[in-house]
């Protein structure tokens, strides 16, 4: 496992917000090299969004609440805590293990993983289960490509995503009043995850994503309530039974395995026939209908045909 790093870039050269890491400076020009569309630095002003709107044209959702109103229990479970503490996580070295059923397994380095792979922008819906929502500019890697290159074999039927766990820099993870078993883990059935929308994402506005929203990457399934899009992955494995997820472990009778946005069947303790749009307050709450599929029925609802979605829920 070896990690290129590119030669120092003159201070001349550098805008603020690349001084961050060379790393991940190599790993977008490496992204640009491949004839890709990831926004460069110089670009990355917010303003540069300005009258951006979805397919469906709904007005994006500012980067500031993008950023700080997140869920990210490994660092609490309010929703300021991920923007608070997120920054004590290190994600430089980034490994990843890869595991189960596909040819390819063993320990990489992220940069590896993502070498020469597509950067795409998408702007996709994210519903949480909580019943709001937001629109995202996000950049990413269609799954797929990230998944074929591990060239799973007949019997993978599923894949399996595992989060960090880190106790020493996640502090949701050490408090007392946690009730999560960690590492979060979330998993998709393999077509799922070979369909065009699923995105694992690397930035978001068109910047390198921020350690509260995932870094280095996360899945981002914009039919699915936000849950199953999990954060800061350290391990990929393809399996031929139904991966467990965090969220049915904690409280099976609320949350599926499959989490399809489905307006139709509400959570026990409230409806999901609407949300809330971010940006919201309690005189502006901005409640619009929920969608099937969040949307992205016309897409993905062959996935599931001939399923009894209120019993996959
Ligand atoms: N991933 C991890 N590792 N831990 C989490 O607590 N929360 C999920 C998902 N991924 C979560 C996670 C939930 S419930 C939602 S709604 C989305 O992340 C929120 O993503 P965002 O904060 O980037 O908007």
């Amino acid at each position: 496992m070896l990690i290129k790093r590119r030669p120092d870039i003159p201070a001349s050269e550098i805008t603020p917000e690349a001084v961050f890491h060379s790393r991940r400076r190599f790993v977008k020009e490496l992204a640009l090299a491949a004839g890709a569309s990831f926004a460069a630095p110089a670009a990355l002003a917010n303003t540069s969004y300005e009258g951006k709107a979805s397919e469906l044209g709904e007005a994006l959702t500012p980067l500031d609440i993008v950023t700080s109103y997140n869920n990210f229990y490994e660092f609490g479970t309010d929703k300021d805590d991920p923007a608070s503490y997120a920054h004590e996580m290190t994600t430089d070295p980034w490994t990843v293990e890869v595991k189960g059923e596909a040819a390819k397994t063993g320990q990489f380095a992220f940069e590896d993983l993502i070498k020469g792979l597509p950067q795409e922008e998408r702007i996709y819906r994210l519903r949480c289960v909580e019943a709001w929502s937001m629109v995202v500019p996000w950049t990413g890697i269609p799954l797929k490509k990230v998944l074929a290159q591990f060239e799973p074999n007949g019997n993978a039927k599923y894949v399996e995503f595992t989060t960090l766990h880190r106790p020493s820099e996640m502090r949701g993870q050490r408090s007392l009043f946690n009730s999560i078993d960690w590492p979060y883990v979330e998993g998709l059935r393999l077509d799922e995850a070979y369909h065009p929308l699923a995105l694992m994402v690397t930035g978001v506005y068109g910047r390198e994503l921020p350690n509260q929203n995932g870094a280095p990457w996360r899945l981002m399934v914009p039919w699915k309530y936000g849950f199953k899009s999990g954060k800061s992955i350290v391990k990929i494995r393809f399996t031929r039974r139904q991966p467990r997820n965090t969220w049915n472990l904690l409280a099976p009778d609320e949350y599926g395995f499959y989490a399809n946005v489905n307006p139709a069947v509400d959570h026990p303790r409230w409806s999901q026939a609407t949300e809330r749009r971010l940006p919201s307050s309690l005189f502006n709450p901005n409640r619009i209908p929920t969608l099937p599929f969040n949307g992205y029925a016309e897409q993905v609802a062959g996935l599931y045909a001939g399923m009894d979605l209120t019993k996959f829920y």
